[in-house]
Formats: structure tokens, sequence, C-alpha cells
């Protein structure tokens, strides 16, 4: 397991976040696309993806590149999994929780993840057989069971339609947990690593969201449960992360 391509990725995550927080100071013009309903493309989005190519290129041009810009580069098995900005809703408004996700799956499995949040100054990261970090200091699940106590964090799919997410929000609310949606998967993912809430649900969710932060729960001793490796890679699908509560979080999440 290569420590050195994960301070690699730190290293570009970081360059990233900092490209991503220059450009928004011109915000006029940044949003430049819409993929549909409430779904932006900004300059940002695509200068990033960019950016993170560029150095992979260049340190490890064997590798393919999947990023939710660019698509599949590279027919190599080994492949680094990119969301340039996660969360760019929040991200053009100013709002804190949005991240650069960058994962790594070795060609058998998800062996590196680092998300990178500029405004919250949290950069979490892992890599297969050691502990996770966040800021350097090693983070883990939580520790809650009482489904009173518990939250969990959810995202909303339109592809997966309004009256699954509403069903979902009442069920944990009839059970007593309580739910946030904060509108980036990554940093609900890093809430699950940091043990500061019990869950992240999303019921169609694509890997460049995913990879990274899953890599880090399991890392930080949660659980997650996700379309199987490779083929996520090519095709969006449901996924829970949780602490050891897993199983009756997920009674909850799943219609
Ligand atoms: C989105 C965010 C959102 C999630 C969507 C994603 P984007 O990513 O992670 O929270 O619910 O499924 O597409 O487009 O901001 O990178
Ligand atoms: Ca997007
Ligand atoms: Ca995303
Ligand atoms: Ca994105």
């Amino acid at each position: 397991m290569s420590a050195s391509r994960l301070e690699f990725a730190e290293t570009i995550a970081r360059k990233a976040g900092q490209l991503a927080v220059d450009l928004r100071q011109h915000p006029d013009g940044l949003v430049i696309d819409t993929k549909g309903p409430q779904d932006f493309v900004t300059a940002a989005d695509l200068a990033v993806e960019t950016l993170i190519r560029a150095a992979i290129a260049a340190k490890y041009p064997d590798d393919a590149v999947l990023g939710e810009e660019g698509g599949l580069t590279g027919d190599a098995a080994a492949c680094w999994i990119i969301d340039p900005i996660d969360g760019t809703a929040n991200y053009m408004r100013g709002l804190p929780d949005w991240a650069i996700s960058v994962g790594y799956f070795d060609g058998s499995e998800l062996t590196h993840g680092v998300i990178f949040a500029p405004d919250l100054g949290a950069l979490a990261s892992a890599r297969n057989g050691q502990p996770a970090l966040l800021n350097g200091a090693q983070i883990s699940v939580s520790d809650r069971f009482d489904l009173d106590q518990s939250m969990v964090v959810l995202g909303y799919s339109r592809r997966v339609g309004l009256n699954d997410h509403l069903d979902r929000i009442g069920r944990l609310l009839e059970s007593g947990c309580e739910y946030r949606r904060q509108g980036a998967a990554t940093i609900g993912l890093m809430s699950v690593a940091t043990g500061r809430v019990e869950a992240y649900y999303e019921p169609s969710l694509n890997v460049w969201d995913a990879a990274a932060g899953l890599m880090i729960v399991r890392a930080a001793g949660g659980k997650f449960a996700a379309p199987a490796f490779p083929d996520f890679l090519n095709a969006p699908g449901e996924v829970m992360a949780a602490n050891r509560n897993m199983d009756s979080l997920a009674a909850l999440c799943r219609n």
C-alpha cells in the first residue's frame, strides 16, 4: 500500500481546493452550464478537474482517470476517481459544504481516499490498512447506537424521486433519528468518518461522489454498502455508510 500515492493525492487536493477558492473570488460568469434542475457546472469544476488530470498524467501516466466532468480516460484497471468539486451548488453560493474528492481503485479494491473541504479547513484521508486521518489526527466513527440519539445525513436523487425521499424521512423521524441534508456527499461521508453523524444514505450516487468517502469511512472503523467494483465505475447506485449500527440504520433508510 503506497504512502506516496496518498501524499500525492493530498497535495493535489489542496492545490485543487486553492484553485477553486481563487476562482470563486470572481463569481461573474462562474456558472457556465447546467445539466438539469439545480445541477450546475462552473468554470471551477472544469478547471479543477483539468488541474488534477494534468498532475496524474505527469506522475502516474499509466493509470486511468474517471472524473465527473471528463468521464473515463485510459484503459488501465487501476483508476483515479475524481470529483473536482462535490457540492457545486453550495460552492457557487458561498456555502461552506463542498469538497475536492480524490479516490484510487488499484484494479481490485479501493485503496486510497482524500477529501479536502477548503471552507471547513478539513482534509480527511485514508489508505488501505492504515487509520483514517482528519488534518493529520486519527478519526473514528461514533459509538452511538440509540436511534433517538442518532443522526443520518441524506442525499436526494432526482433519478429516484420524491416519494422515496419523503418515505425515508418519515421513517427516520418516527424512529427518533434526526436527519440532515448538506448537499455534498463527500461532506456527509466525512461526517460519518469523524463520528459527528451516524450514517450517510443516498439512493443513487455516482462513484466519484462516493469513492474517497467510502474508503475513509472504512478506515475509520465504519461500514458501507455500495455497488461492487469495478461495476460501480460504470453506473450509479445505492450508497450507505454508517457506524457499527449499520444494519438498524440501513433498515430505516432503504425503501
Ligand atoms: C452532488 C452532491 C449532492 C448529491 C448528488 C451529487 P455535485 O454532486 O454530492 O449532495 O446528492 O447526488 O451529484 O454535482 O455537486 O458534484
Ligand atoms: Ca456536478
Ligand atoms: Ca459530486
Ligand atoms: Ca462535482
